[in-house]
Formats: C-alpha cells, structure tokens, sequence
C-alpha cells in the first residue's frame, strides 16, 4: 500500500484557509492533518472547534486531528462531532489510556495515540493491537517547521516489530520535520503516513510539493 500523506494545516494560511483546502483537496494528499494545541500540554495554542467544523466544511478527505492537549477524554466527542475521522491523544496525557480508546471506538472514530520523542515504544505493547494509528513525533510537539530527530528512525523500525508481534493492524504516522530527503527513509523503515507542514505549505507548489513527498516515499516503500 502507498504511503498516505497529510499535510498539516498549521501551517496554512489562515487567512484564506478555503484556498488551501482546496489545494489538499486537489492534491495527491489523503488525509488533513489537524493540530489542537491548548497551551497547557504544549507551550502554544492553536485553534478549537470552530476552525475544525470550516475545515469540515470543504474538505472531501478524512480529518486526522492531532490532540495536544490535557484531558482529551472531555472533548473526544465533540471532536468527532466537528468532523474527525482520526483521533490521536498523546500517551503522556492520558491517565487512563485503555479507557481514552474505549471512548474514541464507541464513537466510530480511527482510535490513534501519539507519541513524543522520548516516550519509549514498548510503552505502546499493551494498547498496540487495539489501535488504528500511532503518531509517532519526530519533534517535540507545539511548533511547525521544526528539525526532523533523527533517532526516529530506529522507533520506527522498532514499533513495526511491535506491531508485527503483536499481530496489530495499527499503521505508523510520522509528525515533524518531514521532507524531501526522509520521506523515502521513513517509508522504508516502515512509516505508513507522513505529515508535513512545511515542506507543503512553504513550498512554491504546494500541490507539487506534495506529489513530490508522495513519490519520494513511494520509491523505497
Ligand atoms: C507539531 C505538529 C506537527 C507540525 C508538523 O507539534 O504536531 O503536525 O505541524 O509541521 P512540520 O512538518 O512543519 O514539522
Ligand atoms: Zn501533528
């Protein structure tokens, strides 16, 4: 199967949001990738609800939204109400994460988790066979365009292990610092989505940019 690519919306212009939806829409991309930031979890903020549901609105490929944020358990509901198809809490603030993916399968939403870069991988062995996706960060969360870590490679290789061990179908996404040089790289080492923000949205093409993300994971996939 092809890598699937999503690009991050952080990173499009907010101005005209309607214009880069319908690039993506366009595009070779297959899913919009939506980072919630509450301040809190990560030192930014980005947006809620109602940029979400005006996304929601034009977009015509699944929205894969990225909480990072405290307690998400309050908000699952109402974020699968605003359009989500994918739902990914972050380990480190779910308590009770076994629940947290309960609640997000009770809702028919892909259950994902994420997680940061110094999170181990076997902290996922108990809840891996139960998941859709993992997103693993490759920078530490709360900023677009930020420096690919290159010890994700070696996470990525190790959680496809899991997964194979485990007789999971959860697939590997891979969030931050994405580009032109390591998408084929990640694809190899078993990535199965890349986001990326910046090499989409501060490309000349962003429609280009990502077909040229698509292929260069594609080669080595
Ligand atoms: C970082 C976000 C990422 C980010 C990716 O906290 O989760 O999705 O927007 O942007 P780039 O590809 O620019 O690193
Ligand atoms: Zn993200």
């Amino acid at each position: 199967m092809s890598v699937l690519i999503a690009p991050s919306m952080l990173s499009s212009d907010f101005s005209n949001l309607q214009k880069d939806i319908a690039m993506v829409n366009e595009s070779r991309a297959d899913w919009f990738h939506i980072d919630v930031m509450d301040g809190v979890f990560v030192p930014n903020i980005s947006f809620g609800f109602p940029v979400i549901k005006a996304i929601n609105k034009y977009a015509r490929k699944p929205l894969d939204v990225h909480l990072m944020i405290v307690d998400p358990d309050k908000y699952l509901a109402a974020f699968a109400d605003a359009g989500a198809a994918v739902i990914s809490v972050h380990i480190e603030a779910c308590t009770h994460l076994h629940r947290t993916i309960q609640s997000m399968r009770q809702l028919g939403v892909l259950a994902g988790v994420a997680i940061n870069p110094h999170t181990p991988v076997s902290h996922l062995s108990e809840v891996i066979a139960n998941i859709d996706v993992v997103c693993m960060m490759s920078v530490n969360p709360g900023f677009g365009g930020q420096k690919f870590i290159k010890n994700t490679y070696s996470k990525v290789e190790e959680l496809k292990n899991l997964i194979i061990q485990k007789n999971s179908g959860a697939r590997i996404e891979i969030d931050g610092g994405v580009d032109f040089k390591n998408a084929g790289e990640l694809a190899k080492c078993g990535a199965d989505i890349l986001v990326a923000g910046n090499t989409v949205f501060a490309h000349a093409n962003p429609k280009e940019a990502v077909s040229l993300l698509k292929d260069a994971a594609a080669i080595t996939a």
